[in-house]
């Protein structure tokens, strides 16, 4: 009997080794070696450069990671057989640049390497169930996660609204101590992965999901506030770059033969067209019209589902180390000064606890800080919903450890993983407590 049972047992672990192995090799599969692509650092002397560069940057319809500003280098993955256009017309513009990463086919390997070893070391839940957040998960592990909570616990709903062109459902959940039938209760919107490429913003947000569901150490922001949390708001953008090309950032949709996906953070009904791109092969690209996505219908539906009491949203994105407000367009929503300070408290209790020189956020008016943009989330939120504080949170790179350059952009080592939630929930808590109090 015994070793019968042991050889069925030992049949178990096979089963489940191969599974794993199998949900890994399709998951992390090798993105196309022809489309090889050059990270290139960029540097601008004045305004005027930063204005021929971002002509340039349009012309090429380059892939801009961060833009130059001067005093500030910027980045830009240009394809490899666009590489001598590029060094050309820089050159002739005047514009410095040099090359970070020769080859980001490598990098992506690494990542994917450090992420199967990530996966191997421990399990993808504790004793107390919480999911790891040392590594990535796929978006059918994310709902299965959800659907455990759904069952497990009573204040916890998992709810859809919407599927994507490519089939995939829309989840969310709710927490709530009362089921969201309290309207005394301010309600905090959290968002992730609108853009498929921004990994980590996945362990943060589920990181906040551990803390109000599994491992609660503050009982208070469950009792006083109503939560919502879509962790992957564009499963099919985030889904192709896990399996594709890592560098994907809009959805899936074909609404051009050539060039696939829109934007879904161009395409609400703010401002829509005015900073963004109308050409379908741009990363920037809006999309056919305002809300034409459902991505984007989902979170505006999620929006006027509870319409008046969302406090907080908070959009998680990557990278550059950055909380930012409204309004794309360089206005100020009338409660600016306080929006700024809030967005000070978040910054700063983060940089407390951990004092690393290199990842202090700056706070500010999105179109200050980086560029003008219209048809976003926040705007959206800020102006149509009027949500009190809305705020994208970029996420650091962080430091990828000297392997091939220290600062990779949108591929962060999991071993920063953990930091990167902790301080993200710290900044959460912060802004939640205070719309909790005051808001
Ligand atoms: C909570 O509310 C939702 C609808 O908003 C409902 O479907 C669900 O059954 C409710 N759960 C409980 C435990 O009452
Ligand atoms: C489970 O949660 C408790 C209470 O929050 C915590 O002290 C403990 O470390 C957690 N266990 C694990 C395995 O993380």
């Amino acid at each position: 009997m015994n070793s019968e049972y042991s050889s069925i047992h030992n049949y178990k672990m096979i089963i489940k080794a191969l599974y794993l192995f199998i949900v890994f090799s399709l998951v992390f599969t090798k993105p196309n070696p022809e489309n090889g692509f050059t990270l290139y650092e960029v540097a601008v002397k004045n305004v005027r450069q930063v204005k021929i560069l971002s002509e340039l940057e349009r012309k090429l319809n380059l892939d801009v990671w961060s833009h130059a500003l001067p005093k500030r280098s910027g980045r830009v993955l240009v394809p490899k057989d666009q590489r001598m256009l590029f060094e050309n017309e820089f050159s002739a513009a005047g514009i410095e640049y040099k090359v970070i990463v020769q080859n980001m086919e490598e990098l992506f390997e690494l990542e994917r390497k450090r992420l199967l070893e990530a996966a191997e070391r421990s399990s993808s839940r504790d004793d107390n169930g919480s999911i790891a957040i040392d590594r990535m998960h796929s978006y059918d592990e994310v709902n299965a996660f959800l659907e455990e909570l759904d069952k497990q616990y009573p204040t916890v709903n998992l709810l859809t609204q919407g599927t994507t062109s490519e089939g995939r459902p829309i989840n969310y959940i709710r927490i709530s101590s009362s089921n969201f039938t309290d309207y005394t209760k301010p309600v905090v919107f959290i968002q992730s992965l609108i853009q498929g490429r921004e990994w980590i913003s996945l362990p943060v947000v589920l990181h906040a999901i551990n803390k109000l569901v599994t491992d609660v150490t503050e009982e208070d922001l469950v009792k006083d506030i109503d939560w919502i949390i879509l962790p992957i708001a564009n499963p099919d953008g985030y889904h192709y770059s896990s399996t594709n090309s890592r560098q994907w950032t809009k959805n899936r949709r074909i609404v051009d033969q050539e060039c696939i996906g829109v934007n879904i953070d161009r395409n609400f009904g703010i401002n829509f067209g005015d900073y963004s791109s109308d050409n379908p092969c741009s990363d920037n690209y809006h999309g056919t019209s305002e809300e034409s996505e459902v991505e984007t219908r989902s979170i505006r539906d999620i929006m006027i589902l509870n319409q008046g009491r969302i406090k907080l949203f908070l959009n998680l994105q990557s990278f550059g180390s950055q909380i930012l407000y409204g309004l794309g367009t360089g206005d100020l929503p009338s409660n600016g000064l306080i929006l700024h300070l809030i967005g000070m408290q978040m910054a700063t209790v983060k940089n407390e606890i951990f004092t690393c020189k290199d990842d202090d956020y700056v706070v500010g008016n999105v179109a200050a800080v980086l560029e003008k943009e219209s048809g976003s989330a926040i705007d959206y939120a800020t102006v149509v919903r009027n949500i009190p504080y809305s705020y994208t949170i970029r996420l650091p790179s962080y430091a990828n450890g000297g392997t091939v350059n220290n600062d990779n952009g949108y591929i962060v080592d999991p071993r920063y993983f953990k930091k990167a939630a902790e301080e993200a929930w710290e900044a959460i808590k912060v802004g939640a407590e205070f719309v909790r109090d005051f808001a």
